[in-house]
């Protein structure tokens, strides 16, 4: 079994009210910081092929830029149609300034 933490970058790379994608095997992951809290979530919204990462932070919020759904990062909840679906969460570690994540784990966890 591969170690599910994975160092993706460091803290400095996701600037504050910002969102960066990252490939962790095959899956495609975005990270976001709120506020100096570092979120993550599948990178593609559950409504279409649109990488949220490309979308607009506003808080908590990510908006889609395809069809302007949103998701809350934090929870992964769809906060806004036509987003139905929730996205995946992924727990984050920082860490001797990098960011990480427990592909294992939900930000519930
Ligand atoms: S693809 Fe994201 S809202 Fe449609």
């Amino acid at each position: 079994m591969p170690d599910p933490i994975v160092t993706l970058c460091p803290t400095s790379e996701i600037p504050e009210g910002s969102a960066k994608s990252f490939e962790v095997g095959n899956l495609t992951i975005a990270v976001y910081n709120v506020g100096g809290q570092f979120y993550a979530t599948d990178n593609e919204c559950t409504h279409g092929a649109a990488s949220l990462a490309d979308g607009i932070l506003e808080d908590d919020v990510i908006e889609c830029t395809l069809h302007y759904g949103a998701f809350n990062v934090k929870t992964g909840e769809a906060v806004q149609a036509p987003c139905f679906t929730a996205l995946r969460t992924y727990k984050v570690i920082v860490e001797g300034g990098d960011v990480k994540v427990d592909m294992d784990k939900t930000a519930a966890d």
